[in-house]
């Protein structure tokens, strides 16, 4: 009996989306800075930042898709980088938390979250930041329950809640003119 299998063509697609399982080189844009990594596939984009980029800002929580402490940007997008393949974002444009201040000027999410206290032990809080910023991006700030719903997927365990949606409230009607 013949294996039919043996008889399917590789196409160009097929062989260009065969990369691995050894470490290839991949090309990754973060805060506007290039760099060529050399990895295995299988390796997150969380992992890369922290442990070859030394971009440690990024927090590892649950490594599990449920904390959002590993909150940063792909594309202008909120991603969880522990459930992102690092070599999936090759040609794209990622943003970390480092990326936020401009020089010694912090954002004005930052600046907000410094004066309305909302942190205390602060290994949320760079996640949190990402998260606030995109979701006055995506328009989910018009109250305080989508302020809470939209920021869901980042858990404080200080509970420090009340505060960081103080904080995007702040920086929401910063930008209103309220
Ligand atoms: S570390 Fe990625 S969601 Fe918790
Ligand atoms: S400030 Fe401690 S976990 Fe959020």
């Amino acid at each position: 009996m013949t294996d039919q299998r043996a008889s399917v063509p590789v196409t160009e697609s097929a062989a260009v989306q065969t990369r691995g399982p050894h470490s290839v080189p991949v090309e990754l844009s973060v805060n506007g800075t290039e760099y060529v990594v050399d990895l295995e596939p299988r390796v997150s984009l969380l992992d890369v930042l922290r442990e070859r980029l030394e971009l440690t800002g990024t927090k590892k929580g649950c490594d599990q898709g449920t904390c959002g402490a590993c909150t940063v940007w792909v594309e202008g997008r909120r991603v969880l980088s522990c459930l992102t393949l690092a070599i999936a974002c090759e040609g794209l444009q990622t943003a970390t938390v480092e990326g936020l201040a401009d020089g010694a000027e912090l954002h004005p999410m930052q600046r907000a979250f410094l004066e309305q206290d909302a942190f205390q032990c602060g290994y949320c809080t760079p996640g949190q930041l990402m998260s606030a910023i995109a979701l006055l991006e995506e328009g989910h700030a018009g109250s305080d329950e989508e302020i809470a719903e939209w920021m869901s997927g980042n858990l404080c365990r200080c509970a420090a809640y009340p505060h960081i949606r103080s904080a995007i409230r702040t920086v929401r009607d910063q930008r209103t003119g309220d």
